[in-house]
C-alpha cells in the first residue's frame, strides 16, 4: 500500500488520510499512557483489542440510533472512520465513585452514585485536562447549549444503554470518557460519537469480585493488563477463537 499521510498521532492511536475525502483511518497503538503521560508502557495487544472492542460498542450504539464516526473496521488495527472535527471536551459518565471523582471528594471507590453524574473537561495535555463547567464549553464557544444538550443527552443514552450491555456479561460499567465531534453533511452539521470505547477508556469491575477490567490494571500496576483486556473482549464474544494473531511477546512491558 501507498504511504498514508498521518494527520495526527496520540497516545494510542494514529489517524490517517483515509481512501475517500472526509474518513480517516484510526490506528489502535499498543502504547499505554496515564497521570497525563508521566507513566508510560507497552500493553501487548491492546491495540488489536480495543480496535475490536470500540468497533463492536460504537455498531451496537449505533443501532440503537445513536450516531458515530465509525464506519468499518479495515484490520487488526485499524478502521474507518468519518473525519470530524473533535470538540476539546471530555465527556465522562459516572455510576460508582472512582478515580479522580474518589480523590477529589475524598469518597471510597466502589460506592454507588445515587443517580449518573457528568463531568466535563477541557482537552489539553498542557493544561492536563482541567475539570470544567458548561458555563466554560457555552463561554468560549467549544459548544453551543443546544450542542450541549445533544451531548448530554447522548451520553446519557450511552450510559444506560452500555450499562446494560456489560450488565448481561457481568461486568459493572463504573464510568467511562466519551469524545464527541462535529460532521457536516451538506451544509447540515451533526454532532455525533467519535474516538473510541474501550477499557482505555472505561472503569470495568468484574460482578461477582470487584476485579478490575481496565485501564486501572496499568495505571496502578495491578498486572495481568493484557489478559484483563482479553477477558473484556472475550465476555463480549468477539475474541477469535485463536485470540489475535498479531499479538507479540507476554503481557506488560513498562
Ligand atoms: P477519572 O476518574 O480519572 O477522572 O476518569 C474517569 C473516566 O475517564 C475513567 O473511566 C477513565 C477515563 N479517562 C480517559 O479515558 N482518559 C483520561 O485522560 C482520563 C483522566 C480518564
Amino acid at each position: 500500500m501507498a504511504r498514508r499521510r498521518q494527520i495526527y498521532e496520540g497516545k494510542a492511536k494514529i489517524l490517517y488520510e483515509g481512501p475517500e475525502p472526509g474518513t480517516l483511518v484510526q490506528h489502535f497503538k499498543d502504547d499505554a499512557t496515564a497521570f497525563n503521560a508521566k507513566k508510560k508502557g507497552v500493553i501487548a495487544g491492546k491495540g488489536v483489542i480495543n480496535n475490536r472492542i470500540s468497533e463492536y460498542l460504537m455498531v451496537r450504539l449505533s443501532e440503537i440510533g445513536i450516531p458515530t464516526h465509525f464506519v468499518r473496521r479495515l484490520n487488526m488495527r485499524e478502521q474507518l472512520v468519518r473525519e470530524v472535527e473533535i470538540i476539546p471536551v471530555e465527556v465522562v459518565v459516572r455510576n460508582v465513585v472512582a478515580g479522580s471523582l474518589a480523590k477529589r471528594l475524598g469518597m471510597n471507590e466502589g460506592t454507588p452514585l445515587p443517580r449518573s453524574i457528568v463531568e466535563y473537561y477541557y482537552k489539553s495535555d498542557a493544561l492536563n485536562d482541567p475539570m470544567i463547567t458548561e458555563e466554560h464549553i457555552t463561554a468560549f464557544g467549544w459548544a453551543t447549549p443546544q450542542d450541549l444538550d445533544d451531548i448530554m443527552s447522548m451520553a446519557l443514552r450511552v450510559n444506560d444503554f452500555l450499562s446494560g450491555l456489560f450488565l448481561g456479561v457481568g461486568i459493572r460499567l463504573v464510568d467511562f470518557k466519551l469524545e464527541f465531534g462535529r460532521l457536516w453533511e451538506d451544509d447540515q452539521m451533526r454532532i455525533v460519537l467519535a474516538d473510541e470505547i474501550s477499557p482505555d477508556s472505561c472503569r470495568l469491575w468484574d460482578m461477582k469480585t470487584n476485579e478490575k477490567m481496565d485501564k486501572d490494571r496499568f495505571r496502578r500496576d495491578l498486572g495481568n493488563v493484557e489478559e484483563a483486556y482479553q477477558e473484556v473482549a472475550r465476555r463480549l464474544g468477539i475474541l477469535p477463537e485463536s485470540g489475535p494473531t498479531d499479538i507479540k511477546g507476554p503481557a506488560v512491558m513498562q
